[in-house]
């Protein structure tokens, strides 16, 4: 895909989904999907949506959540990634990358600091087909994770890398950028589509999920497998990561400098995790809708980004993930 602006310019009357900024909520080693009960969890994750995020969270996080880092005022789900952070070439200390709002969203980053770009799309970037396809969602207690940090080959698809320069983001790439990145990083998560009906996770907190993705970008997942025969909305994730101020640090013809929090031997681990925490039925709403693409519609409601960047966690780990480190936390 090329700068949204332009494929935006081609949907008309726009239709598919929704697409809003949730702002960063915290940063810290807890991890309630994978690890639940573990603090500190094994890396640093970057996670944005509601206040209800715990080290345990079980039962129905929408009723829980009081606050919302996202747009949209009835989403306390939660959203997270592993965070990116800079090895210094020759000294190998660590720091922390800085986390951009998604550009360009309709009407700027609407004021959104740092976080995630979250999508909810029925079909695929400019087409709902909701007379083709039933999208049935999430129900409260519902997780999953896509991608695994310790995957070294074979990438997955739909979960991409592409290097920012102005406005242009580039091609999808499996890995990390081989060169320096003018206008940042910019990774993309896309989740599977097709879900058992059954059970709300699984203990890999994949196999209750099957990813019918064929093709990078927001394409409509192939069928779903009768094993697997529900379908839920395509959920994607976009982070753009400020590696700019790395880059002079970055020696000309010296390999990627960029790892995540868990380092890894490649860009191949990149992974995300959700939990799922839309108040009552406020998502089935939307996703049942035409007319939701991009800005919400009449039948959900939206917040000033001013107010969602009030929510706040504790930090409940209470180390240093930001600054020089000379190792990783977590990581020995
Ligand atoms: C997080 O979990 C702890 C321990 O169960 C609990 O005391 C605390 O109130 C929870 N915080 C939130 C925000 O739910
Ligand atoms: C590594 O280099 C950075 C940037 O110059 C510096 O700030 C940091 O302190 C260095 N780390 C060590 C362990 O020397």
């Amino acid at each position: 895909m090329k700068a949204l602006s332009a494929a935006l310019a081609l949907i008309a009357p726009v239709q598919a989904g929704l697409r809003f900024p949730c702002s960063t909520l915290t940063i810290q080693r807890l991890d309630p999907v994978v690890q639940p009960g573990s603090n500190p969890s094994t890396h640093v994750h970057h996670i944005v949506g509601g206040n209800a995020f715990n080290t345990t969270m079980t039962g129905d996080v929408g009723e829980r959540g009081t606050c919302t880092t996202c747009q949209m005022s009835e989403d306390f789900s939660n959203y997270w990634t592993a965070h990116l952070y800079f090895k210094h070439p020759t000294n190998g200390s660590y720091h922390r990358v800085p986390v951009l709002p998604v550009q360009p969203l309709l009407g700027g980053s609407q004021g959104a600091q740092g976080g995630i770009t979250v999508y909810y799309t029925q079909f695929d970037l400019s087409r709902d087909n909701l007379n083709t396809q039933k999208i049935t969602v999430f129900k409260p207690g519902f997780r999953m994770t896509v991608g695994d940090p310790g995957r070294t080959t074979k990438p997955i698809t739909g979960l991409r890398y592409q290097c920012l320069t102005g406005n242009n983001r580039g091609a999808e790439m499996s890995d990390f950028p081989t060169k320096p990145c003018t206008g940042g990083i910019f990774t993309t998560q896309h989740f599977p589509a097709c879900w058992d009906g059954v059970n709300l996770d699984s203990p890999d907190h994949q196999s209750h999920m099957y990813n019918s993705k064929r093709s990078d970008g927001f394409t409509n997942s192939a069928a779903c497998p009768a094993s697997h025969p529900v379908r839920v909305p395509q959920l994607t994730y976009e982070t753009t990561w400020d590696t700019t101020k790395f880059n002079s640090m970055w020696t000309s013809g010296a390999p990627n400098p960029f790892v995540w929090s868990f380092e890894g031997s490649s860009g191949y681990g990149t992974h995300a995790d959700y939990m799922f925490g839309w108040k009552g039925d406020s998502l089935q709403r939307a996703m049942a809708k035409s007319e939701c693409f991009y800005d919400g519609c009449g039948s959900i409601t939206k917040q000033a980004m001013a107010t969602a960047n009030k929510c706040t966690v504790k930090d409940q780990v209470g180390e240093a993930t930001e600054g020089w480190l000379t190792k990783l936390p977590g990581m020995d």
